[in-house]
């Protein structure tokens, strides 16, 4: 039996969240436990390249603010659709000149979704086709009543960043809620926010406070983690620190559905985020039915949900879950194919997919399409097969979690 205590690095999301709160204070903020992915390098380069002072220090990582310039070069945001979404909106408001860009994957993602509400707020905003490079000039904004029909935290803390600089407040609406960092942090400093069934927010352009925050554990990193848990009969592992939003831990209400031991202890609010430990030992699995109603809350974690219901004893079906066409690849296509070589019994749908379980998995060449999370839920599932998968792309991994390979050798050894 092997019993793991493991801890993650921080939060991606939260991550790139204090580093823009931390840009909006002319005061000193300290940031421990940042998660130090590409994709959060993206973030520290463009806050950098528009005059925010970034430092990292042995234990943790300062951020000072509030003197934002035009950028001399355009923002290169690699592969993070964050970086990019929340910072358009974060310049907006600060009034600043700047041109966006991204790597292959990233310049071929829908931005006409958070061009169109910018605009309708006053923006100047020039796209190529509602894809990167976008620059942006500017402008006079005015707040928006907005109605996403997209559930998506990206759109949303675009729209609450850009209206902090606006004449006006903004009611935003979204049918299911996606992750609220935005909107804790944004209450944790003060501004005027009423979140109930819409969410209200008032401009606030300047008095930002300085803040001391520790990032809790990625629970979408430790997710690959926990679904071997949940898979391997002779595995036991307690994840300590851990964020616990119920906005993101959609995944362990499913392997807790699925039939898997979770239990949760030592759980407290820090900086307006709830935290704790979680303990996931496996047990005989069944499938399970997702739908849109879950979906945003596991939406990072469907390809590694699709690799653990090859081995529940009934099928799962997953629905409502279009947008993972949209993300670092066409993520939908790209679990079924991948399952499909290894021998898995899965049905493509335009918004999501079937898993019938009981076929014998194979190791064979995943095809990463360059995207983090394809190449983690592959990986894992070669654990399943008597030789590991070969991962077409491993390096890819760095956009979100650099150290994944260290963390499996400790449970492969
Ligand atoms: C994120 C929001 C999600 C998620 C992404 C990170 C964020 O995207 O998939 O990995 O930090 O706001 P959407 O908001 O587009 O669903």
């Amino acid at each position: 039996m092997i019993n793991q205590k493991l801890e993650f690095p921080g939060d991606k999301s939260i991550s790139h969240r204090a580093l823009i709160f931390g840009s909006l204070s002319s005061g000193l903020s300290k940031i421990y436990n940042l998660n130090i992915a590409q994709d959060i390098l993206s973030t520290i380069d463009c806050l950098k390249k528009c005059g925010i002072l970034i430092e990292f220090k042995s234990s943790y990582t300062t951020v000072s603010g509030n003197n934002f310039v035009d950028p001399l070069s355009p923002l290169e945001c690699g592969n993070s659709g964050t970086t990019a979404r929340l910072l358009i909106g974060l310049l907006a408001s600060r009034k600043i000149n700047a041109e966006f860009s991204g790597d292959k994957s990233l310049n071929d993602r829908p931005m006409e979704r958070i061009v169109n509400p910018l605009k309708k707020m006053g923006l100047k905003i020039v796209s190529n086709n509602g894809r990167l490079p976008i620059s942006i000039f500017k402008s006079k904004i005015n707040g928006i009543d907005f109605d996403s029909n997209i559930s998506s935290a990206q759109i949303k803390s675009c729209i609450l960043l850009a209206t902090l600089g606006a004449s006006s407040e903004t009611t935003y609406y979204e049918k299911i809620k996606s992750r609220d960092h935005t909107e804790n942090m944004l209450q944790y400093l003060g501004v005027n926010i009423k979140r109930d069934n819409k969410i209200k927010i008032s401009p606030m352009l300047n008095n930002f406070k300085d803040f001391i925050i520790r990032i809790p554990g990625d629970p979408s990193s430790a997710a690959f983690f926990a679904a071997a848990a949940a898979m391997f009969p002779n595995f036991s592992l307690k994840i300590k620190n851990i964020l616990a939003n119920p906005t993101r831990i959609g995944f362990y209400k499913v392997l807790e559905k699925m039939g898997a031991f979770i239990s949760w202890s030592n759980l407290r609010y820090e900086f307006g985020e709830m935290v704790g430990d979680v303990d996931i030992r496996s047990n005989i699995l069944n499938g399970i039915n997702i739908d849109y109603k879950m979906v945003p809350s596991l939406i990072d974690e469907l390809p590694i949900i699709s690799v653990l219901a090859t081995q529940a004893e009934s099928p799962t079906i997953v629905t409502g879950a279009e947008e993972l066409r949209f993300k670092e690849c066409d993520r939908i296509f790209a679990l079924c194919q991948n399952l499909k070589e290894m021998g898995a019994d899965i049905i493509e749908r335009k918004d999501g997919f079937i898993v019938y379980p009981g076929k014998k998995l194979y190791s064979t060449n995943i095809k990463t399409y360059d995207d983090h999370r394809i190449a983690m839920a592959f990986s894992i599932a070669g654990l399943l097969t008597e030789r590991l998968n070969y991962i077409d792309n491993k390096e890819c991994i760095k956009s979100s979690f650099p150290d994944f390979n260290k963390y499996l050798k400790k449970i492969i050894k």
